[in-house]
């Protein structure tokens, strides 16, 4: 489907709700397959990602029940496999485009007796998996990989504890070997280059498991066995789809735009604080927690004069996946905005880093794009245009929001990617102004 962007024609303002945080629902709902008992997850993110995940803990035996929620989201309840393990299914696991739905599996599987066989589509077919095959290798799992890519077949085993030195800042490799720890002898660790997202070690306490963390050499650890207690979960909105509206609403003249119940995660809210860098107007209230999570109200606001900034590469892993919003927002600015560090851009959903550069360039911006750096010139004049989304998320609602500052609408095919992650994401947006 092609989705056409126009240019705003006046300020944006209102309130959203943004849907419930992604890489928390993925959590929320392995856990409770692991657990032993029923488990009451409220809030739960309905897109196609979070969709993978809940089929694959049903495929492999855990009981799921999905209802439309009272409130935000979904209603989930998940019995657990617990001690009596995951089933062997009769086909292969699809986990569509969902990186976080594979990896992580095959850390829950990588200890039980059986075969299980991991696909997904094309894109994710593309992305690294020995980073996270590799370490659990080491634990004593067995992987037939595809040269190093999906389709994998893991075969599980008795797994030996591991303290394991990660060459990425990756929260998907760390969940995926504290996951497999928890069923191995002793203690496992996992020291990282920068702090990724902290969501497991935030989540596995509600789950009956402790979790062990020194921010000082970033290591954290669990000690197995252990087993999951099923648990009541509730899920604040996320950070990553409210970028997208921050970045709307920084670019509008005159706009200001609250959303509620965001999750305020630090090593989720990286974006927030290179905003204010290049003189967003960005205010965040602090409310009650959701479960571990600190959780509040961000309002973001157009501001005079934003101007280009550099964004390290030990913050990175804060903003990981909101680097194609800031590079459009960088548009905006005066001066020169680079990123260092983004290599890990180059094996998400697309090579974000060439698709950052070309569809900037396509739109009217000057764009340089290293190995593992980016540089936008800023302010650029953006023209209308026909972008592909790649079909990638991420990538369709940069372009979405680089159409409010252009001269004429942006065409963004295929739109359906926006599903992955944020299926209301036109609907919100148009709820604040937009066209
Ligand atoms: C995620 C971690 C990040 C992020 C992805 C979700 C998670 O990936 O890009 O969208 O839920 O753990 P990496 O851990 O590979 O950086």
């Amino acid at each position: 489907m092609i989705h056409t962007a126009m240019p705003a024609e006046g300020p944006l303002a209102g309130t959203v709700r943004v849907p419930g945080d992604k890489s928390i629902s993925h959590r929320a709902v392995l856990f409770a397959a692991m657990a032993e008992g029923t488990s009451r997850l409220t809030g739960v993110l309905d897109s196609a990602d979070v969709r993978s995940t809940l089929n694959a803990v049903a495929a492999l035996g855990a009981v799921v029940d999905v209802s439309r929620g009272h409130g935000h989201g979904l209603d989930v309840t998940v019995t657990g496999w617990g001690e009596r393990g995951p089933r062997e299914p009769d086909s292969s696991i699809h986990c569509g485009n969902s990186g976080t739905t594979c990896r992580l599996l095959m850390g829950v599987l990588a200890s039980w007796p059986g075969t299980f066989t991991l696909d997904g589509d094309d894109s994710l077919r593309r992305r690294p998996m020995l980073r996270v095959t590799d370490p659990l290798t080491l634990m004593g799992a067995t992987f037939a990989t595809t040269e190093g890519h999906l389709p994998v077949t893991v075969s599980g085993a008795a797994l030996r504890a591991l303290r394991y030195e990660s060459p990425v800042a990756s929260a998907q490799v760390k969940t995926a070997i504290l996951i497999a720890g928890l069923r191995a002898q002793g203690v496992t660790t996992v020291i990282e280059p920068a702090p990724s997202r902290d969501h497991t070690e935030r989540l596995l306490p509600a789950f009956g498991v402790g979790v062990g963390r020194d921010a000082g050499s970033r290591a954290c650890w669990v000690e197995g066995p252990e087993a999951l207690q099923a648990s009541d979960v509730s899920i604040p909105a996320d950070p990553s789809s409210a970028a997208f509206i921050a970045g709307a609403a920084v670019v509008v003249a005159d706009s200001r735009v609250r959303m509620t119940s965001v999750a305020l995660n630090p090593t989720r809210t990286g974006f927030l604080r290179v905003l204010e860098r290049m003189g967003a107007d960005v205010e965040t209230v602090v409310g009650n927690a959701t479960g571990a999570e600190p959780t509040g109200t961000v309002i973001v606001g157009y501001a005079v004069g934003l101007h280009g900034t550099t964004v390290r590469a030990d913050e990175i892993a804060s903003l990981v996946d909101e680097v194609p919003l800031l590079a459009v927002v960088a548009c905006a600015a005066t001066g020169v905005t680079r990123f260092d560090g983004v290599s890990e851009l180059r094996v998400k959903e697309s090579d974000r880093l060439a698709a950052i550069a070309d569809g900037l360039t396509a739109l009217g911006a000057t764009v340089r794009a290293g190995e593992d750096w980016l540089e936008v010139d800023g302010p650029a004049r953006l023209h209308g245009a026909r972008l592909s989304s790649l079909d990638d998320h991420r990538l369709a609602m940069a372009w979405a929001v680089a159409a409010l500052t252009a001269d004429g609408p942006v065409e963004i095919e295929p739109w359906e990617a926006v599903d992955v992650s944020y299926p209301s994401f036109a609907e919100d947006l148009a709820s604040l102004g937009a066209r």
